[in-house]
């Protein structure tokens, strides 16, 4: 017998089509598509070729019509500054035409590109919004990136604006973003037209000239503009996330399958009507920040929680209990490592305790995976479901979950349940066959993918191709490893390149490498991500010195430490690197990253019969044990 959901899926692979033009049809188009799926150039598919629209509309305008204009759209809430607001859709509608008009002023139109630097305040979303009301495509950039991270972004998108605030702020510091993007616009050759700046009370930036503008003056005499319609195969955003080299790849996503793809997933996925309350707790910078913190809900008429802090320490681990008790928080989005946060302080739930939890329904978690520890403790407090669903930047939601809005499957811990409706997931073997059920392999994706996965990457469509359509043609790879088991269900359990993914955010070993390299000491260096009780994986480094250096190892490490720091920014938390003579590698010269990473960890691994010294191992052993880790 199969269930509910099992007949949804199958439909959703055996007719795409009719399954996602029944789910457009909860979208307001200026003009229908002309076919439901252009596959005529794999693997660049477009989803609604031929339709007109506009995402502006979709999430504010068209809810305001509808009647919604005096509910709550947004639910600042700051524990960081001890500050709240709500934004009605009706307010949210005048500022984001206001904030368009000012776009527009500056010389902004459809298809250019706009750079947003912000920390978690509500003008950020309006920001997006007004990108999007006037098919500007935005590129939202997290706020713990350094300088040279945002320069490689303008470089890469070319923004007329960028849109920018005074500082973000973190709990033990204030972040000043105007140097930030003063050097980084000097870093990038490309010539940024205008900065948009908003102040901010906690400290004032004193960026200023002719191309500097003030939020609040620009928007006391901005004109609203109406929604322009878009196809709804051009792009909404470029969203940067970590590539296999430091080089970061600009996924592209489009306006209509996304649109079309968001709005299903909050019924049938989260089981949440229009009118409650959603929370996700993440950072407008990263994707689970672009599609549930700002689209999603406000496509589907919710009321979005926009939360400024940290799961601990603002004030301290009873605040997630706080804001789902004050605003009636039905459903709740975040990463497991919050979660190991609040449970490292409050390991017994006490400070839960004392809220009223009776209007929450279900803990969504997703970033990495939700190992079983954190998802009992959290069932056993909560004492709601709690779901792990897996996702990546290029699809924009979830290719595995349990959509408990169509029907709650079992719960299997370190499992995110099943391919979500639309993904037809397989674990291939290297040469491309499927693995056996409960073997591990490359998961992978029978293209196309659904509504709102990547275009393409912005700039590169060939990269585009060679990172994920190569290696098994006709399937998208996602990067991560994992098995299947006889019902179905989807175990990630590592990735297949050298991504890293600390505390939720994914990090490219690569990357940091060649930041380390770039140290006139370092002959060599290799970065791999070891354990982290807290971050789920945390990076450490190894340097080999050039021969005939004078400076003490220490001081090279710190040297070390703080380029990571200036270069990629705090939150790749790297802390710590060792200094070896020399690298453990196979004969061929490819540095045996996964032996060094099993050896920290104390799991086991097998040295490859290629390896060009197994000796090298035993000093990596040495060298980890004087870091903390490999204990015996
Ligand atoms: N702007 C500037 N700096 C930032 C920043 C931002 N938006 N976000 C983080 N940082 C800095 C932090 O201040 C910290 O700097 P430090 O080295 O000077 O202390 C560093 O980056 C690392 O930050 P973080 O990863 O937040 O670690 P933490 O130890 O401060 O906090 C957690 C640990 C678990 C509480 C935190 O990582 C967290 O809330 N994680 C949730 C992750 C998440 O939402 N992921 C999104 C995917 S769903
Ligand atoms: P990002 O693109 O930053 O969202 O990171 C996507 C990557 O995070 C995935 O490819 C996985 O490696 C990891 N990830 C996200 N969610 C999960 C999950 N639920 N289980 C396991 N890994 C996850």
């Amino acid at each position: 017998m199969t269930g509910r959901f099992d007949e949804v899926y199958q439909r959703s692979l055996r007719d795409p089509d009719g399954f996602w033009a029944e789910a457009a049809e909860d979208i307001v188009w200026y003009k229908k598509w002309d076919k439901v799926l252009d596959d005529s150039n794999p693997p660049f598919y477009k989803w609604f070729p031929g339709a007109e629209c506009n995402t502006c509309f979709n999430a504010v305008d068209r809810h305001v019509d509808d009647g919604r204009g005096d509910q709550a759209a947004i639910i600042y809430d700051s524990p960081i500054t001890g500050s709240q607001r709500t934004i009605t859709y009706a307010e949210l509608l005048d500022e984001t035409a206001r904030f368009a008009g000012v776009l527009s002023g500056l010389g902004v139109a459809k298809g250019d590109r706009v750079i947003i630097y912000m920390p978690m305040v509500p003008e950020t979303a309006v920001a997006m919004l007004a990108c999007a009301r006037i098919g500007a495509i935005h590129s939202v950039v997290f706020g713990g990136f350094a300088p040279n991270e945002l320069a490689t972004r303008i470089t890469d998108s070319e923004p007329k604006a960028i849109v920018t605030a005074s500082c973000g702020i973190e709990p033990a510091r204030i972040i000043e973003y105007g140097p930030i993007v003063k050097e980084a616009m000097e870093i990038s050759p490309h010539d940024v037209g205008h900065v948009v700046m908003l102040q901010r009370e906690q400290s004032r930036s004193e960026l200023s000239g002719a191309n500097i503008h003030d939020w609040n003056d620009v928007m006391e005499s901005a004109k609203p503009v109406e929604c322009v319609p878009v196809k709804a195969t051009d792009p909404l955003y470029i969203l940067y996330t970590s590539g296999t080299t430091g080089a970061p790849k600009g996924v592209v996503r489009d306006n209509g399958g996304h649109m079309v793809a968001l709005k299903w997933s909050m019924k049938n996925i989260y089981g949440v009507d229009p009118g409650e309350v959603y929370w996700a707790a993440s950072d407008v910078g990263w994707v689970v920040g672009h599609s549930y913190i700002v689209y999603a809900p406000l496509l589907h008429g919710c009321t979005t929680i926009l939360f400024e802090g940290k799961p601990v320490g603002t004030p301290d681990a009873g605040v997630f209990w706080r804001v789902i008790a004050e605003h009636n928080v039905c459903t709740m989005f975040t990463a497991p490592t919050a979660f190991r946060a609040i449970k490292r302080e409050d390991p017994g739930g006490t400070l839960l305790k004392q809220y009223d939890m009776s209007k929450f329904r279900t803990l969504f978690l997703a970033g990495e995976r939700t190992d079983p520890d954190t998802l009992h403790w959290a069932e056993d407090h909560m004492k709601t479901p709690v779901i792990d669903h897996w996702w990546q930047t290029e699809t924009g939601w979830s290719i595995g979950a349990n959509c408990i809005g169509i029907e709650m499957l079992p719960v299997k811990p370190g499992s995110p349940t099943r391919a979500a409706p639309g993904y037809d997931v397989r674990i291939l073997e290297p040469d491309g066959t499927e693995a056996p059920r409960g073997d591990m392999g490359a998961i992978c994706v029978k293209m196309p993918l659904p509504p709102s996965g990547l275009l393409t990457l912005w700039n590169a469509d060939q990269r585009y191709i060679d990172s994920y359509m190569s290696d098994y043609p006709g399937y998208y790879m996602t990067g991560d490893a994992g098995y299947m088991d006889n019902d179905d269900y989807i175990f990630v359990m590592a990735r297949t390149d050298d991504i890293i993914n600390v505390a939720g955010h994914r990090l490219s070993t690569g990357g940091i490498e060649e930041v380390l390299a770039g140290h006139p000491d370092v002959a060599e260096c290799a970065v791999i991500g070891v354990a982290d009780q807290l971050k789920g994986q945390l990076p450490l480094g190894f340097l080999v010195l050039n021969a005939g250096t004078s400076r003490d190892d220490g001081d090279i490490v710190t040297d070390a430490v703080r380029l990571v720091r200036e270069q990629i920014g705090a939150v790749a938390a790297f802390r710590t690197a060792v200094v070896v003579d020399r690298l453990p590698k196979t004969r061929s010269g490819k540095i045996l990253r996964g032996a060094m990473s099993a050896i920290a960890d104390g799991t086991e691994y097998k040295a490859p019969a290629t390896i060009e010294e197994p000796l090298v191992l035993d000093e990596i052993g040495v060298a980890l044990r004087t870091v903390g880790y490999a204990q015996e």
